[in-house]
């Protein structure tokens, strides 16, 4: 995001290095995850709980990170996290519901997990295929009952300098935040993921715990979730706050509509060398686009 152009050009360029010069590539070391639904049927492909296009490798998912508290660099966030414990690990989802409640890790993972295959386009102009686990938030959100004047949902990421490294610059108002509007929160698609590629979450991708919406620019997709809270009124966003002009609340994904600096109408997947079209919704329109019937998604962007 800073100096993002400049990341999104350079992005083949790296790729290209690290093929010529590949650093020393560790497997995660995750627990492996069983007893997931697996999103092979033709009902998750219509539902958009799986895309058919070729899984970008764990290795890139798991070497090429946003993940501002341990590093700005995308290539060192592997090794700024390693050893980052999320154990003991806990949730508290609070605000406008009846039954405000705290989830240890061990509640969440007793969700019935799913396999969701989806798109990740980040505002950047780069793009991901990632085989989550997970399960929807509408879930987590139904077991505390959200009160009628409850409209959006808060999220933050832990607040641990001593843990997340980074937290000690300046170089975002910590904690990371975001927010939902209640009906994205509890669209089908929007998933609180555990794990990827079968196994836990690693540390770089958002452990143990983080958002994935698949239809809105990445970074809506906060890692390290500690907190959600349902609140009456459009809560404050991380990169909004950081740049207003730049980074809207909504932030879906919408070629029409560029970043002040830089087109969105087309991303480089990572893997490969040509760009390829950006989708209207990150390619979610079918599933989503009812959700902004009427709106005018260059002022909301
Ligand atoms: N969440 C937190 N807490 N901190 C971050 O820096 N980066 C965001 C998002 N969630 C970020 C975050 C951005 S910009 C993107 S593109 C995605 O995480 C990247 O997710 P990935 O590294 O798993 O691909």
């Amino acid at each position: 995001m800073r100096g993002a152009a400049l990341a999104a050009t350079m992005a083949g360029t790296g790729l290209l290095y690290r093929k010529l010069n590949p650093p020393p590539f560790e497997t995660p070391k995750g627990e492996a995850l069983t007893e997931v639904t697996k999103a092979d049927s033709e009902e998750a492909l219509r539902n958009g709980f799986k895309v058919n296009e070729k899984l970008t490798p764990l290795e890139d998912i798991t070497n090429y990170n946003n993940f501002y508290e341990f590093s700005t660099s995308k290539g060192s966030v592997a090794s700024a996290a390693k050893g980052f414990v999320t154990r003991p690990w806990s949730v508290s989802v609070d605000g406008l519901v009846n039954k405000p409640r705290t989830f240890d890790l061990d509640d969440l993972l007793k969700f019935p997990s799913e396999e969701r295959i989806y798109r990740l386009r980040c505002v950047e102009g780069w793009s991901m295929v990632i085989p989550w686990i997970g399960f929807p938030l509408a879930k987590l959100l139904n077991l505390v009952e959200p009160t009628s004047q409850a409209k959006y949902v808060a999220f933050q990421t832990l607040l641990d300098p001593k843990r997340m490294p980074n937290q000690s610059t300046g170089v975002l108002d910590w904690p990371y935040v975001e927010g939902l509007r209640l009906d994205e929160a509890m669209h089908p698609l929007t998933i609180l993921a555990t794990g990827l590629y079968d196994e836990t979450l690693p540390a770089q991708d958002g452990a143990p715990i983080r958002l994935v919406v698949p239809w809105k620019y990445g970074f809506k997709s906060i890692k390290s979730v500690v907190k959600i809270s349902l609140v009456a009124s459009e809560p404050p966003t991380t990169w909004n706050l950081q740049a207003p002009g730049e980074y809207g609340f909504y932030s879906n994904v919408n070629p029409q509509v560029a970043h002040p600096r830089w087109s969105q109408a087309s991303e480089r997947r990572i893997g490969e060398f040509r760009m390829r079209d950006t989708l209207m919704f990150n390619g979610y329109g079918e599933q989503v686009a009812h959700l902004y019937a009427g709106m005018d998604l260059r002022r909301n962007f």
